[in-house]
């Protein structure tokens, strides 16, 4: 059986920088997509239209043949101003990370009230909002209520600015699907390829599986599957794909901690077949990985098509055990050994 898909788009990935860059941004393509929403946390954090623009240029230099939407990180250095020049440079959003809850975040906010001119603007000149919904963790917050627990600061966004195009990032509990779909038509929200499969049991225990915000528990992920089978058109797919160096990912010095990011780029389009003919969803594949998101940013598709084939006979694919690797940098994929039953055509 084949599936063709139109201009398949990532609404949500790491391409990192340097020697790693250059090992991870063709990945994208590998793994069947045309299109990818650029996260801006690197060291240093892009915050300027200016630094976005050497990044793509980097980017479209390693891999001509992907089409990349940039996005500037929410700091105090980001002003109205600079806004208005990111919209005339093509930068398509803004992220906002909490801050200290997640890899590169210790440059991220401590109060959204702060930057309500600049969403002001953003409104005005039609500026994404990228959301990582999570409240850093005090007393009484901790990894397993931390989404829940920003939820309100969505709905104040919201209600303050109801036409600011708001996306929250990677949910992963019900309470967030129910608080993107009580909201009105100018907020979605993506979901990870691997929140639709893992929950807490998965991670505690296997590194490999551990990713901010944390896989919930099975009803949290009953609700992100049941949102992509009804094929709610402000549900769409960003991979969160985040790839991390093996020494940071497997420690096993008791000071170290373990880097948080899961890594599918390379496997995503048939992994994503896979996971959602797992639970009955196949038929909502293409508007979850390309019309969806594309309608909500306004980034139409062009006529490109992924050809996807299921193995015949009881047939399946490997994903690579040992991973990938470029010069001195690895990377290891999402279910590393695991075999599934879709691959791209060629
Ligand atoms: C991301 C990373 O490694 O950059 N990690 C993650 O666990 N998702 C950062 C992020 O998107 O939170
Ligand atoms: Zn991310």
């Amino acid at each position: 059986m084949d599936l063709s898909i139109t201009h398949p788009a990532d609404f949500h990935v790491h391409l990192r920088q340097g020697a790693l860059s250059e090992l991870v941004t063709p990945h994208v393509r590998k793994g069947g997509f045309c299109t990818a929403y650029v996260m801006p946390n690197l060291k240093p954090p892009i915050t300027t239209t200016d630094q976005a623009l050497v990044y793509k240029a980097t980017l479209e230099a390693i891999e001509p043949n992907v089409q990349f939407l940039m996005t500037l990180y929410l700091s105090p250095e980001l002003t109205p101003d600079e806004i208005r020049k990111a919209k005339n440079a093509g930068i398509v959003g803004v992220k906002s990370y909490p801050r200290g809850v997640t890899t590169n975040s210790d440059g991220g906010i401590e109060s959204y009230e702060t930057y309500y001119p600049v969403f002001e603007v953003m409104q005005e000149v039609d500026l994404v909002l990228n959301l990582h919904g999570e409240i850093p963790s005090n007393s009484n917050i901790h990894i397993l209520n931390a989404e829940p627990s920003f939820l309100p600061h969505l709905h104040k966004i919201h209600s303050t600015f109801p036409r600011l195009r708001i996306v929250l990032e990677h949910a992963t509990t019900r309470a967030a699907i129910e608080a993107v779909k009580a909201c009105g038509d100018t907020v979605a929200c993506t979901i990870t390829v691997h929140h639709l499969e893992l929950t807490v049991d998965d991670w505690a225990g296997q590194s490999w599986n551990f990713c901010k915000p944390v896989a919930k528990y099975p009803d949290d992920r009953q609700a992100l599957r049941d949102i992509v089978k009804e094929g709610h058109p402000r549900f769409f797919l960003g991979s969160d794909s985040a790839p991390h160096p093996p020494r940071n990912k497997s420690t096993s010095t008791p000071s170290c901690g373990c880097a948080a990011g899961i890594y599918t780029s390379p496997i995503l389009l048939p992994l994503t077949a896979h996971i959602l003919e797992s639970f009955g969803a196949l038929d909502r594949l293409e508007g979850f990985v390309s019309t969806f998101g594309r309608d909500f940013y306004k980034v139409p598709a062009n006529a490109s098509k992924v050809v996807l084939k299921r193995g015949v006979n009881g047939a399946t694919f490997l994903i690579p055990e040992g991973g990938y690797t470029l010069k001195d940098e690895s990377v290891v994929p999402f279910w590393a050994g695991k075999q599934i039953n879709w691959t791209i055509s060629k």
